[in-house]
């Protein structure tokens, strides 16, 4: 079967047998000085300058505990290692680990009603692990931003960004147009970043993906996404990349995938994802 094409990040291991590379990217990890307080956009200093979008000061919550000790009132066994050994008073303690589900909202950039890009989608939330809960933050209803707007949000508008609030991550699977984002994702984003210090993105875990009928897989695209994200200050996942250079004989409508190369990339992907969003929301949960 002819696989569609898939491209990780320079640099990181190649995990998953069996996928064709067709060139490094790398992902430089580091981030624009910031201006500091005021309105975006201004310069410091007149050289370099940077903006925050941010959002308004919001107490810290306290940090989630994800594994947490319980007693088992097993006793230890002859033979058995040091972690089944009685504790004093005869009980044994060990460590249990707490899976938490984590909510994702999740973008299709395409407003088409054939995408492939909402197949891709169905294909990632199967492939998923258990505890990522998917909710899809629709961009069709959406007018066109002004910031005429920021006054009184639209019905629409407050709805996106209320779903990007509710969401523990969020993730983007989309079409390149022209080399660049959609022009309804882009506007989706505008939505959800505005007003200015009401930034709904801000320190939210994220990760991007696409599928294209084109050789190169949305990479263009994603990485003009990387660059609208990273302004926002959403916390992405920089690895693995994913390019995907869409096949019909490989993806279903439904979401199921043929190929268990392609699967496995994919639940790789996912797995990283569900992995990244603890990560970011164990450090500190969104306030
Ligand atoms: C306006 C427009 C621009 C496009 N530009 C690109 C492009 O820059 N790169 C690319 O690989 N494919 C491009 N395509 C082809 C898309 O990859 C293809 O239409 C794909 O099916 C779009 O994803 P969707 O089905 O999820 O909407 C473009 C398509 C349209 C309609």
């Amino acid at each position: 079967m002819d696989r569609p094409r898939l491209v990780e990040a320079a640099g990181v291991p190649f995990r998953w047998r069996g996928i064709e590379v067709d060139h490094d990217v790398v992902a430089p990890r580091h981030g624009l000085p910031r201006a500091g307080a005021g309105e975006p956009g201004l310069p410091a200093n007149g050289q370099v300058f940077g903006a925050d979008l941010g959002r308004r000061p919001t107490a810290v919550r306290p940090v989630v505990r994800l594994r947490a000790r319980a007693d088992t009132g097993a006793r230890g066994a002859p033979g058995a290692g040091p972690a089944a050994r009685p504790a004093a008073g005869g009980r044994t303690r060990r460590k249990e680990s707490t899976v938490r589900t984590y909510q994702v909202g999740y973008f299709v950039g395409s407003l088409s009603s054939t995408s492939i890009n909402r197949v891709l989608s169905r294909a990632l939330i199967r492939l998923a692990p258990e505890n990522l809960e998917f909710t899809e933050i629709p961009i069709g209803g959406l007018p066109l931003y002004s910031p005429d707007y920021d006054s009184a949000y639209p019905p629409e508008a407050t709805a996106l960004k209320e779903a990007v609030g509710r969401s523990d991550a969020v993730l983007f699977v989309t079409p390149e147009y022209n080399r660049s984002i959609p022009g309804a994702l882009k506007n989706a984003i505008d939505w959800a970043s505005r007003p200015w210090g009401e930034n709904s993105f801000d320190h939210v875990p994220a990760a991007v993906i696409g599928a294209s009928i084109g050789q190169i897989g949305t990479a263009v695209a994603q990485q003009s996404l990387r660059a609208v994200l990273s302004f926002c200050n959403a916390r992405q996942m920089t690895a693995p990349e994913a390019y995907i250079h869409y096949r019909p004989e490989v993806f279903g409508d439904d979401g199921e995938v043929t190929d268990d190369s392609t699967a496995t990339f994919l639940a790789g992907f996912m797995q990283e994802f569900a992995v990244h969003v603890e990560r970011v929301l164990t450090v500190l949960p969104r306030g």
